[in-house]
């Protein structure tokens, strides 16, 4: 699969997780002092379960007071990230229990290695989101979680294709990516600094 189709798979599962496109309106700094939760708010009344999306974000303190954007950005890729790993630790444990399965258990190790990819991936975004607001970092920090968020299904799609069934495994993989297209959501969100 070329690199524009896959990233095309995955805009349309982010995009998906929407009801609408949001415009970009939200270029107003939010003061320090401002109602808990206010950007979070705005952003998960988009999302399609604002439920999901507003635990997750609780799940990280910075996400109260979070003064712009970009820090949800890093909230979310921070929260990838940690899924993560616990996805990663799953699997292993998981794994012993295939073991008499040869093919089941390629596939899963197949999804450890998945997982260090897209966990590295949204190392790179997190560092080019990191710096002062620069266009082209943030492009290229969209890419990177496009690509994590690509990295992350291909566990399912493995599974999937080895005939292996792990409903744990999907619904963790599944809201993982669900963070993950949060995260690739405010990236691509985020105002240009007018000053
Ligand atoms: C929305 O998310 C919440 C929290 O994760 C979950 O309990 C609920 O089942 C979800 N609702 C739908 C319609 O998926």
């Amino acid at each position: 699969m070329d690199s524009m189709s896959r990233t095309t798979i995955f805009v349309t599962i982010a995009l998906s997780l929407f009801f609408h496109v949001p415009t970009p309106a939200n270029s107003t700094r939010m003061p320090l002092n401002s109602t808990p939760y206010k950007l979070v708010n705005e952003f998960c009344n988009q999302a399609k379960n604002k439920t999901f999306c507003v635990e997750t974000f609780k799940l990280d303190p910075r996400s109260a007071l979070a003064p712009d954007q970009v820090t949800l950005v890093k909230v979310a890729i921070d929260l990838g990230i940690n899924d993560i790993s616990k996805l990663k630790s799953h699997v292993s444990l998981v794994l012993p229990k295939h073991g008499t399965n040869p093919t089941a258990k390629l596939a899963l190790q197949s999804c450890v290695s998945s997982f260090d990819v897209a966990s590295e991936f949204l190392r790179g975004a997190l560092k080019f989101v990191s710096g002062p607001y620069d266009e082209d970092s943030y492009e290229t920090a969209s890419e990177n979680i496009l690509n994590a968020g690509y990295s992350v299904e291909s566990c399912q799609r493995g599974l999937d294709s080895k005939g292996v069934h792990d409903p744990s495994i999907s619904r963790a993989v599944t809201s993982t990516s669900r963070v993950i297209g949060f995260a690739f959501r405010i990236t691509n969100n985020v105002p240009t600094p007018t000053s």
